[in-house]
């Protein structure tokens, strides 16, 4: 009921009566005195007039199930939200969310990580109050094999999400997200499946938003959304974006069974499309041209003229642009 009253509550410019919420949501005027005084204490400014009921002036930048909820326009993706303030890892709870039965578009988020994990082992830094921390279930009917794919539409919505504020970033295959040359955005993705069925897949997002400055010791340079752009964002805004992006091209991926209709829009985004890269895989090292991906989104490289592909997984690519995996 929470998020249904904020979510009143934001949809009214003017002030909505105490009677109205009652009857509306049927409940009493305490329950509802309740919930507003719950709002006020998450930082809510709400203005209460006697006899013309309550107004939102303000909401904080915060993470709970309500706020991420109110406002959310998709039917599946981050329909249940299961926030904490702090996790080891939102993938690791959520894959344990997922064994205990968590639905499909279950979205986990906390507002910090104690023990964030990036691809390779590494360890990703998500600091307090101003990144997205959040991992996503999803439980397709697909062959294991596809479950690469799905991590391309992460950084797909990603991307889309920062176009529609105004940031351009680009995508470093197979889903880190780049802006200035620099690391804005960087998605895990782990599954649990037998030999011909996907038990789960978990979709991990980390995406710099707020932040002003990071520490020098990070591996790779980063930036957030807030220092490209001079701007700073309201973190429950950009996850509904995410989600709704993500649920548009994932619908299609299901319908269809590959990535032909994103191929021509993720190619665009690619920071080497048609540039020279370094493929480090763990025995080797070698060097091509980045040419895309194809219709399963390997990446396609050639190399003295010859056309080979890269699946993602255990593969690093790095470039000319400044920061290397
Ligand atoms: C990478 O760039 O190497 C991948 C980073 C993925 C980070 C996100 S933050 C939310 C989720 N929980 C984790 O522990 N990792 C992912």
């Amino acid at each position: 009921m929470k998020e249904d009253i904020l979510q009143m509550l934001k949809s009214r410019k003017d002030f909505v009566s105490g009677q109205e919420l009652c009857e509306y949501f049927q409940v009493s005027r305490t329950a509802v005195w309740k919930v507003i005084g719950q709002l006020k204490s998450e930082g809510y400014e709400i203005e209460a007039i006697n006899r013309k009921g309550y107004r939102l002036i303000a909401s904080p930048d915060i993470l709970t199930e309500a706020e991420i909820l109110s406002g959310m326009t998709t039917e599946v993706m981050g329909r249940h939200v299961y926030y904490y303030d702090c996790l080891g890892s939102t993938n690791d709870q959520a894959r344990m969310l997922a064994e205990q039965g968590a639905p499909d578009g279950s979205l986990v988020v906390a507002e910090t990580q104690n023990t964030g994990k990036g691809r390779m082992g590494r360890a990703f830094f998500s600091p307090e109050g101003s990144g997205i921390w959040m991992s996503l279930i999803l439980k397709p009917d697909i062959p294991p094999m596809d479950a690469s794919m799905i991590t391309l539409l992460g950084a797909m919505a990603v991307q889309e999400m920062m176009e529609r504020f105004g940031l351009e970033s680009g995508i470093k295959w197979p889903n880190d997200l780049v802006i200035d040359h620099r690391k804005t955005t960087g998605i895990l993705t782990e599954m649990s499946a037998g030999p011909d069925v996907v038990n789960y897949i978990v979709i991990g997002i980390g995406i710099n938003v707020n932040m002003k400055e990071f520490p020098e010791e990070l591996k790779e340079p980063a930036i957030s959304m807030a220092m490209a752009s001079g701007q700073t964002y309201h973190r429950a805004e950009i996850i509904r974006r995410v989600m709704q992006y993500f649920e548009v091209n994932y619908r299609q991926f299901l319908k269809e069974g590959n990535l032909a209709f994103l191929k021509k829009k993720y190619d665009a985004s690619l920071i080497h499309l048609n540039k020279e890269i370094s493929i480090h895989e763990i025995r080797r090292v070698w060097r091509g041209i980045s040419r895309g991906i194809n219709d399963i989104g390997e990446l396609i490289v050639s190399v003295d003229g010859e056309e080979t592909t890269v699946r993602s997984g255990e593969v690093s690519i790095r470039g000319v642009y400044g920061y290397a995996e």
